[in-house]
Parts: C-alpha cells; structure tokens; sequence
C-alpha cells in the first residue's frame, strides 16, 4: 500500500508497552504500540507524545519520520490521527481517552484499565456513544488466535458441560488480576453467562505486587452457577497465568503464560476397577509458541475504522464489567468476604 493511502496513526505514552517492548529480543514482533503501527501495512505512525523525549529518540531506530510531541492535543490537532493507541499511565486514561473522543478521533486503543473508577468509565462509554467513536481495550487474549480457537472449542462441548475453573497469576489485581477476569468472561461468558457475584479474599502470604495494587484471591460466580477460582502467587518466585478448566469429558490447561494449551481425556483407571480419570498425557492442542495478538489488534482497529459494523474485540463495555468484578473483589474482602453482587448497567 502506497503511504500515502495509508491510515495515520498516534500515540500517547511511549513507554513498556507503548514502545520499548519491541527492543526486548526474546518477545514476538510488533511487541509495543510502535512496533504494531509501524509494521502494519496499512497504517502509518506519524506522532508520539510522551512526556519525556528519552524514548522518543529510541523510536527514532524505528522510524526516522516520526514526529515527536509533548502536548497531546497539539499533536492531534496537527497529524489529524485517524487512530490513537494510548499507553500512558493508568491513571491517566481516563483523562487521554476522553481529550481523544473531544478532538473526535474515531478509533482509540486503549492499555487497560479504561478508567479510574466506574463513574468515569460510564462518562467515558457516553460520550463515545456520543462520538460515534470505538475504544478498543488491549485485553491481550481478545487477540490470541489460539484462545479464540480455544473459546469456540469450549463452545461447542469439546469437555462437555463446564463445572469448575480454577486460574492463577500473579503481580497485582489490578495489573494481571484483571487479565484474567478478562480471559475467564471471555472463554465462559457464552456458556455461563456474565458475572453476577464475587467474593475477595486478601492473600496473607508474602507475594511481590505495587504498592497501590495488592494480591487477592477470589470465587468468581457465573450466571449458570458455575464457579471460577482466581489466586494470586509471588512473581519474585516465578510467573504464572494459568487456567484449569474441568468439564464432563474432561480437562483443558492454559498454561505457559497463556503460550500452551492441553487438553486431557478421560481414561480408565489403571488402579481401580470402574473408576475412571484424568489421562497423564494430556494431547497438546496449540504450537505453545507466542501469538502475534498486536496485529490482530490493528486489523480490528482499523476494521473498526472503516466499517461501522464491525465492532471491537475488546470493547470498553468488557472492560467496564472486568473494572466492576475488581471494585466488588476489593470490597468484598475488606467485608470479610461477603459475597457482592454485580449489578451491571
Ligand atoms: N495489555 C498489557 O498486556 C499491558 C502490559 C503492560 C502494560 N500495560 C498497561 O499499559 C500502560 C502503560 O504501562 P507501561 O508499563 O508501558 O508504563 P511505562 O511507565 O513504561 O510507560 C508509560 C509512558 O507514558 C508516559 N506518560 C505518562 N503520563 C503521560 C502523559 N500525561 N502524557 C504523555 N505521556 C505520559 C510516561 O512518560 C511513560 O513513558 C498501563 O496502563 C499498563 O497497565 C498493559
């Protein structure tokens, strides 16, 4: 596609995500915002802002044509971006996403989470109802070929009925906590409905996180009844983000930070007569090699741009919901775990 035919494209916050990812040379390429919008052949990268510069010249050995901006609406209002990708800090959100829809760019991709607080997320999903706007959510496993595949799978009865979940993962609820509410309603929402009950649970052993986001365990409750377990472990010990699903014909593992996936049938016993378990040798039913998610993204991104009727993989209502299940984890474990019941609106 020639350049100039191409769709220009901006981001705010060049930082992990936004941008030095792409430098970290075991991960899979486009592995940041820049590195996505820089190869996809039909987008072009023309701004950055950031705060600091430093960054900025690193993207230089990206692209040299680049301009760089610390002011935010300067640079829309100079590039005219038909796409935002916004990976600034997450308290910011909130306030980019919405000086976005103001300047009416149509497309935003936005880092987790959408907003501060849900009263901010309910604005912000207005007035892009309002803008006729879609903000996309980097809910990573939204854009995973294999998870997707998987989510079909379960669907269609490949273990038969769903009767219990239990996931672990570690660093924080709010950072990691909420990708795996995410991956949970994603994989269980079309056979288990949504969410409609929580409790949370304060992990009293010692596991590394940020100050201001702590490690909880929780029950999450589907609407069918069905019951997902979420615990948290020290990321100083190892990594983890793990899914044990165990239906009626059997079980599924998402291990591998998400890269592998197994499933295991269902055996007779070789120790007791007429009892029956879970095989030993699960069949491997993914490469366990990374998924390039970052270009699923931009090929929603830029359907969604150019074609009113497609709609976002994940869209800020998903991320509005996963906001509320963490607010009622939260409080149900400073409740002494009551269960909270999500009312969504
Ligand atoms: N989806 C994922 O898997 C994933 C992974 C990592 C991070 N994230 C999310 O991405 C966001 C960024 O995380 P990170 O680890 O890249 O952080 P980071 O600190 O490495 O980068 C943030 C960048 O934004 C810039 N910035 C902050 N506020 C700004 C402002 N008002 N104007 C301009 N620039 C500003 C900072 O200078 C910095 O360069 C967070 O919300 C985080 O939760 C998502």
């Amino acid at each position: 596609m020639q350049n100039k035919n191409k769709i220009p494209v901006c981001l705010i916050g060049a930082g992990r995500i936004g941008l030095t990812h792409e430098f970290d040379k075991k991960r899979i390429k486009p592995a940041s915002h820049v590195g996505m919008w820089t190869s996809f052949k039909k987008t072009k990268l023309l701004g950055i802002c950031d705060k600091k510069i430093d960054n900025f010249i690193l993207s230089k050995k990206i692209n040299k044509k680049i301009k760089y901006f610390d002011n935010p609406i300067k640079m829309i209002k100079e590039i005219k971006p038909k796409i935002v990708s916004i990976a600034t800090w997450k308290d910011t959100h909130y306030k980019m996403t919405k000086l976005c829809l103001n300047l009416g760019v149509k497309v935003i991709v936005l880092e987790k989470p959408l907003a501060n607080n849900l009263y901010q997320a309910k604005k912000l999903i207005n007035l892009m109802k309002a803008k006729k706007a879609k903000i996309i959510v980097n809910h990573r496993r939204r854009f995973d070929d294999e998870i997707i595949k998987l989510r079909k799978k379960i669907i269609k009865g490949e273990i038969g009925k769903i009767l219990q979940v239990s996931s672990y993962y570690v660093y924080g609820l709010l950072t990691t906590g909420t990708h795996v509410i995410d991956t949970l309603r994603f994989l269980l929402n079309d056979i288990a409905g949504e969410v409609n009950k929580v409790s949370g649970y304060t992990n009293n052993f010692k596991g590394y996180h940020s100050k201001d986001d702590k490690n909880y365990d929780a029950i999450i409750f589907f609407k069918n009844g069905l019951k997902a377990t979420m615990q948290s472990l020290n990321i100083k010990k190892y990594d983890i983000f793990d899914f044990h699903i165990y239906g009626t014909k059997g079980k599924l593992l998402i291990t591998g930070i998400g890269r592998s996936i197994f499933k295991y049938k269902i055996i007779k016993s070789p120790e007791h007569e007429g009892f029956e378990e879970l095989s030993l040798n699960p069949q491997k039913i993914c490469a366990s090699l990374p998924r390039k998610q970052f270009l699923k993204l931009a090929k929603n991104a830029t359907l969604c741009l150019q074609n009113k009727k497609i709609k976002p993989l994940c869209s800020a209502y998903d991320s509005y919901v996963d906001m509320e299940v963490i607010d009622k984890i939260v409080l149900s474990a400073k409740n002494g775990s009551v269960i909270k019941k999500i009312k969504l609106k």
